[in-house]
Order: C-alpha cells, then sequence, then structure tokens
C-alpha cells in the first residue's frame, strides 16, 4: 500500500494542496556551472508533516536527516536509527510538501556493505515516502555505491567531513580536518563523490579553507553546515536554527528561541488550569439559544 500522497505534478490525483512542480535534483545539479553558484542552495531538515508544510515554500530542498534519532527520538546517536523511521518520517515530509526536492538519510547499515544492499534500501525509502533522493555518509568508500545507485535511477546526495553515522572511528562530533593529512583526505573523499555522480554533497564540520577548497574543486553544488560561508548552499537542523535546544554547536544561529516560548506557554496554561481560568465560555459547548 502507498503511503504517500502522489506527486500532483505527475498525476491527476486531488492536488494537495496545489499543484506544483517539485525542485528536481537535476535542477539542483544546474545550479552549480563553471564552479559558480548564483543563487546559493537552501536546505533545512523536517521530520514532521506540519513542520514541511511551513518550511517548504522557502527552501529548494528538505532533508529527512538520521538526526531524527537525536531529534525526535531521544537517542545519543544516529546508530540506532532504523529504515522504518526513515520511511515513516519521510512519508510525512512528502506528504506536507510541493515544491522543495526531499532527500531522506539513508540509515546506518542499510547501505554500507555493497553497491546491491544500498540499492535495495534505497528503492524502498522512495517507494515508501515518494522522496526524489538519497543522502548517504562516506567519501572514497562509497563512490562506488553512487555510481551504482546514480546509474540505475537514484539521485544521490553525497556527505564528507564530519559523517556522524562513523562517530565511533572519529571519536567525537569535533570539527575535521585540522591537521594537513586530514584535510587532505576530505578533499579526496568530496572529489570521489562528486566523480561518482551525486548531485551534490553535504559537507560538515569541517575549517572554512577545507571547504573552500572543495566548493573550487567539485562540479556539484557544495551545502555547508558548520562549513563556513564559502559553500554553494547551506544546510541546518531545524530544531537547532529555531532553539529547541538548550546546546547547540557554535556553527548553529539561533533564529528564534522555541523552547523558551514553549516553555510560557505550556507555564500559562498550567496556571491558568489550576486557577480554573481555562477554559472559559469561550471554550465551552452550550445549547444554541
Ligand atoms: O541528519 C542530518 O540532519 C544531516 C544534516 C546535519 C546534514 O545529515
Amino acid at each position: 500500500m502507498s503511503t504517500f500522497t502522489i506527486d500532483t505534478s505527475t498525476s491527476r490525483a486531488t492536488p494537495v494542496p496545489v499543484p506544483g512542480k517539485r525542485m528536481t535534483a537535476p535542477a539542483i545539479r544546474a545550479r552549480k556551472a563553471e564552479g559558480r553558484t548564483a543563487e546559493p542552495v537552501v536546505m533545512l531538515t523536517a521530520y514532521t508533516m506540519r513542520m514541511a508544510q511551513l518550511l517548504d515554500p522557502h527552501c529548494d530542498m528538505l532533508l529527512v536527516g538520521d538526526s531524527l534519532g537525536q531529534v525526535i527520538y531521544g537517542l545519543s546517536s544516529t546508530i540506532p536509527v532504523t529504515m522504518e523511521m526513515m520511511c515513516a518520517h519521510g512519508a510525512a515530509v512528502v506528504r506536507g510538501s510541493w515544491h522543495a526536492l526531499v532527500a531522506v538519510d539513508m540509515p546506518f547499515g542499510s547501505y554500507e556493505a555493497s553497491p546491491e544492499q544500498a540499492f535495495g534500501s534505497a528503492s524502498r525509502i522512495m517507494k515508501e515516502t515518494g522522496c526524489a533522493a538519497v543522502k548517504l555518509e562516506g567519501g572514497e568508500a562509497m563512490a562506488p555505491t553512487i555510481d551504482f545507485l546514480t546509474r540505475r535511477g537514484i539521485p544521490v546526495i553525497g556527505h564528507v567531513g564530519l559523517t556522524p553515522q562513523a562517530v565511533n572511528i572519529l571519536g567525537g562530533y569535533g570539527a575535521r580536518g585540522r591537521e594537513k593529512r586530514e584535510a587532505g583526505k576530505i578533499l579526496a573523499d568530496a572529489k570521489a563523490v562528486d566523480d561518482a555522480g551525486a548531485f551534490c554533497i553535504v559537507v560538515e564540520g569541517v575549517m572554512e579553507d577545507i571547504a573552500t577548497e572543495i566548493t573550487r574543486n567539485v562540479g556539484a553544488p557544495v551545502i555547508g553546515i558548520g562549513a563556513s560561508a564559502q559553500c554553494d548552499g547551506q544546510v541546518l537542523v531545524i530544531d537547532d536554527m529555531l532553539g529547541m535546544f538548550e546546546r547547540t554547536p557554535r556553527f548553529v544561529k539561533r533564529y528564534d528561541d522555541l523552547a523558551g516560548r514553549i516553555g510560557e506557554a505550556a507555564k500559562s496554561y498550567a496556571e491558568e488550569v489550576r486557577a480554573r481560568r481555562f477554559p472559559t465560555g469561550d471554550q465551552t459547548y452550550r445549547p444554541k439559544k
């Protein structure tokens, strides 16, 4: 059974919410021409239908990131995130959007073993969610897999630099590439992913000079997160930029203090219930006179 609403641009299904033509992977790739990106690519994470509705008009891409492990499920890393979680949230985000390209993260363990395993997982994600692309972490080691997927109709976003699924190898979530050898490896990773056909590349948590080098040396748009203003676009975890958490990484700009505002709203509600000031007549059903 299909779990998503058919894309209204390609079917005669009831338009939800209005007919529109979604952003495509080739359109995102074409933003960068001859090494320059005239209009930076705007991406945010989204995990729910309602948040997708709110973000969609402002974004080129919505990423159903496996960061949902920490943000939605309270897990301590992205390692335990499952295909079922990604498919359920991916379908919700597709249902809540009509303009942005929706990309879904491939969870840890669903793609690393072989290109065939990756194809099985990616095709399931696309069938069950209706998303138009997947993202997977890794550089040179994942290049054959990215090539395999793109040749078989699956647009892929690469992800290099700080790759959170490799936290147990990296030893933490600190910025990468402080040493020359590691910086060279991150650049080689980005080039390999680019050559393999990724239509854009997320570069996370790297020194500015590495982000600059990568952006200059790959054909695909580079979407930075903690990778400076030198990239071709930016992505942030939505809950971080809305101020939902007390602590955020240094590279996050808080555009709101939603945690504070939600706390204040809950406090007012609790006070009014305890003082019997809510509900009032305005919120009460009574027989019509
Ligand atoms: O999972 C995620 O949200 C991501 C972004 C941080 C790029 O991969």
